[in-house]
C-alpha cells in the first residue's frame, strides 16, 4: 500500500520554502507484533510544528532531515497487532503529514464516540486547542470577575477560546488581532469588550484606552513587541500564562544567541520583580490528566451555544505546507485542519 508523506528536506531559514517539505509516495511497512495502522482523517496545523523545524531540542526531540513532518491527526485503526487497539476505533496522536502510520500505541488516546460532536472537534474545540485555552486560563490564573483580560492572536484557535471563556468567567476581554475582520469578528461574535488591531492601530495607545485600570491577565500567544507593550500595563500580581511566541517561531534557526540579543528581556526583569508577576510557561501536552475534567466542562457549553468554535479546513495532503505558511502569516481563521480523506 502506497504512503504519501511531507518529508523535511531543509531546516527553513526564516520563513519557510520550497523545496524545505517534498511530498513523497513510499511503502506502507507490513505491521510486527504490538503495532498498529492508522489512516489519518485530519491533520492539525499548529505553530509549533515550526520550531519542530529547526533541528533544536525543545520539550521535544529536534526533527531531522529526511524525517516525516511531524504534526497531530485523527485517524482510524485500518490493522492491529495490539491488544489495546481494536481496528476501526478512532485515534488521536502524532500521526504526522502523511495519509497512514503505523504505530506501537504509545501517545495513541481514543477519541469517544456516539457523543454528537463532529469528529473534527475533538481537533479543536474539544482537543488539544480547546485543552490549552482551558488550562492555560483557568488552571493558571483563575480569574475573576472584573479583572481585565488581554489575548494576543485572539481570534485564532486557541485564542478565541480562551476570549470567550474570559467573558463565561466575567472578565473583561480585549483581543488583539491583525485584521479588522478578526477584530469585527471577536466583538460582533464572539462579544468580547474591545479588539485591537495590532498591525493597523497604535497598539500602546489603544491599550491605554481600552484597559484604563490596567491589565490583570495576558494570555501570551506571539511575544515580540506586542508583549513590550503589555507589560508596562501588567497590574501588581498580574498573571501571564506564557502559551506561545508565535512572532518569533521564523527567527529559531537564526540560533539562541542571536534570538537572546533580540529581546528585551533583561529590562522587562524589573517589571515583574516591581509588579510582582506570575509568569507560567507550560507545554498542554504535559496536561492531558486534566482532559476528561475538561471535557465535562466545556462539552455542555459548546452544546448549548455559550462557546462557538470556528474550524479553517482544507481538503488534501497535497495543500499542507501552503495552509501551514498562510496560518502563521495570519490567513486563518481559527483553527487550521486539513483534511486528508
Ligand atoms: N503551550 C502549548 O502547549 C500550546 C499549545 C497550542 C498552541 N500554543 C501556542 O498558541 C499560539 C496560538 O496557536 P494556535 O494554534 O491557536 O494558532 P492560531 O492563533 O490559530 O494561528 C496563529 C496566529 O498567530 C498570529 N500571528 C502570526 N504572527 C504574528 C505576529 N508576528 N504577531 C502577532 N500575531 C501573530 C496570526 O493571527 P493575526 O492575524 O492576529 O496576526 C495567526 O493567525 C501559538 O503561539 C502556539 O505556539 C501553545
Amino acid at each position: 500500500m502506497k504512503n504519501k508523506q511531507w518529508i523535511l528536506k531543509k531546516f527553513p531559514v526564516g520563513e519557510i520554502s520550497e523545496g524545505d517539505l517534498v511530498l513523497e509516495e513510499n511503502e506502507v511497512p507490513s505491521l510486527s507484533d504490538s503495532q498498529i495502522l492508522i489512516r489519518n482523517i485530519y491533520l492539525s496545523l499548529d505553530p509549533a510544528n515550526r520550531g519542530w523545524m529547526s533541528g533544536q531540542k525543545s520539550y521535544v526531540d529536534a526533527m531531522q532531515t529526511g524525517d516525516t513532518m511531524r504534526g497531530g491527526t485523527i485517524g482510524i485503526i485500518e490493522e492491529s497487532k495490539n491488544e489495546k487497539f481494536k481496528k476501526g476505533e478512532i485515534v488521536n496522536c502524532m500521526g504526522g503529514w502523511q495519509q497512514y502510520c503505523v504505530s506501537d500505541g504509545k501517545g495513541v488516546r481514543q477519541i469517544p464516540q456516539g457523543t454528537g460532536f463532529p469528529l473534527d472537534c475533538y481537533m479543536s474545540i474539544l482537543g488539544m486547542t480547546g485543552l490549552t485555552a482551558y488550562f492555560g486560563l483557568l488552571d493558571i490564573t483563575d480569574p475573576q470577575p472584573g479583572e481585565t483580560l488581554v489575548v494576543s492572536a485572539a481570534a485564532g484557535a486557541v485564542g478565541s477560546i480562551v476570549c470567550q471563556i474570559g467573558k463565561i468567567k466575567g472578565c473583561r476581554v480585549i483581543g488583539i488581532a491583525g485584521s479588522d475582520a478578526k477584530c469585527k469578528w471577536l466583538v460582533d461574535e464572539l462579544g468580547i469588550d474591545s479588539a485591537i488591531n495590532y498591525k493597523s492601530e497604535n497598539l500602546r495607545q489603544k491599550l491605554k484606552e481600552t484597559c484604563p485600570d490596567g491589565i490583570d491577565i495576558y494570555f501570551e500567544n506571539v511575544a515580540g513587541p506586542i508583549l513590550e507593550a503589555i507589560l508596562p500595563m501588567m497590574n501588581v500580581h498580574g498573571r501571564i500564562p506564557l502559551c506561545g511566541m508565535i512572532s518569533w517561531y521564523n527567527a529559531g534557526r537564526l540560533g539562541a544567541d542571536a534570538l537572546f540579543d533580540t529581546l528585551s528581556l533583561p529590562k522587562m526583569w524589573r517589571t515583574i520583580l516591581v509588579k510582582r508577576l506570575s509568569i507560567n510557561g507550560f507545554i498542554i501536552s504535559d496536561h492531558w490528566k486534566q482532559f476528561p475534567n475538561f471535557l465535562n466542562e466545556v462539552e455542555p457549553l459548546v452544546n448549548e451555544g455559550l462557546i462557538n468554535y470556528i474550524e479553517d479546513i482544507t481538503q488534501g495532503l497535497e495543500n499542507a505546507p501552503q495552509q501551514f505558511i498562510g496560518m502563521l502569516d495570519g490567513k486563518n481563521h481559527g483553527k487550521t485542519i486539513i483534511q486528508l480523506f
